[in-house]
């Protein structure tokens, strides 16, 4: 983390909450409905992979009577990751200066939007977080805490980030830091997207900040984590790491044979 406490931030631009679906019929209006009424001068732009239980034609009809709310339908199932990659550029493309990630099911509530949109104030990019002091989870299976620590414990160690939550879905960034993350060249997927998102932004000397949320597990409708998505981020994860240790290295012995 740099010192963001001596940079000049420019004011904050337009706000696009971003919210990728899939199979989430019975999330969708509630969600886009706490969205509105917690920050009303926000837009929305749910991110639907052509859900089959019909997500995105309910994301339609609530974006036909409400000019905040826009729809990206995609042509099918590619992962959380691609989705966030189109909502941001179709985000950047329509001239919003602040692109949120927000998950459907009601786990990131729209109510501590304020919260992160304050702080990004004077951040280049502010992570909701659980595990830091005052951050809570709701209705979460142990087992489902155990991988999300766990997850964050390996990464903050291997990609040496001062992140307590690494994987965190709730985030706000402003459009100069997407910019600045060579987003060109994510090959991420599923869930390590955000960890992805996370080591760059560190990487690029960005100013990170957490603040504490409380994440409620949805009460309707099915996560979407999967083996493969473990999986996925586990590779990568060491990946990048090993990487970044083997380029440590090689630098260092480039200096001695100088
Ligand atoms: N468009 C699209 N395509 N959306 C997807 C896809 C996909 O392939 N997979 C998941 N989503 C959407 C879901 O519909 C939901 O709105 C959001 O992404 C998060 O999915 P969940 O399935 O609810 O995630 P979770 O509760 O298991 O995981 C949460 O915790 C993870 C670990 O901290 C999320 O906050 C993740 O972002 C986070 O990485
Ligand atoms: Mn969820």
């Amino acid at each position: 983390m740099n010192d963001g406490g001596q940079r000049r931030y420019g004011p904050l631009g337009k706000a696009l909450v971003i919210i990728p679906t899939y199979n989430e019929a019975e999330n969708i209006k509630p969600i886009v409905a706490r969205v509105r009424e917690a920050v009303p001068e926000a837009h929305v732009l749910v991110a639907d992979d052509n859900s089959p239980d019909g997500t995105g034609k309910f994301a339609d009809e609530i974006a036909s009577e409400d000019d905040h709310v826009h729809v990206l339908h995609r042509k099918g199932k590619e992962g959380l990751g691609a989705a966030y990659l189109a909502g941001f550029r179709w985000g950047i493309e329509h001239g919003y200066g602040v692109l949120v990630e927000m998950d459907a099911d009601g786990s990131h509530q729209p109510e501590e939007l304020p919260r992160l949109l304050t702080a990004l104030k004077g951040a280049d990019l502010v992570l909701g977080s659980r595990w830091v002091p005052g951050g809570r989870i709701v209705n979460w299976p142990k087992s489902r805490e155990f991988i999300s620590r766990g997850g964050s414990l390996y990464s903050r160690v291997m990609l040496d980030v001062p992140i307590r939550d690494v994987t965190g879905g709730y985030r706000a960034f402003r459009k100069e830091t997407l910019e600045g993350l060579g987003l060109e060249d994510v090959a991420s997927a599923g869930y390590c997207f955000q960890v992805d998102l996370a080591r760059r932004a560190i990487a690029a000397g960005f100013h990170v900040v957490e603040v504490p949320i409380t994440f409620v597990e949805r009460e309707i409708g099915d996560s979407k984590m999967s083996r493969n998505i473990v999986v996925e981020a586990l590779w990568r994860v060491t990946g990048w790491g090993l990487t970044a240790r083997a380029e440590k290295v090689g630098k260092l012995l480039g200096r001695k044979s100088s």
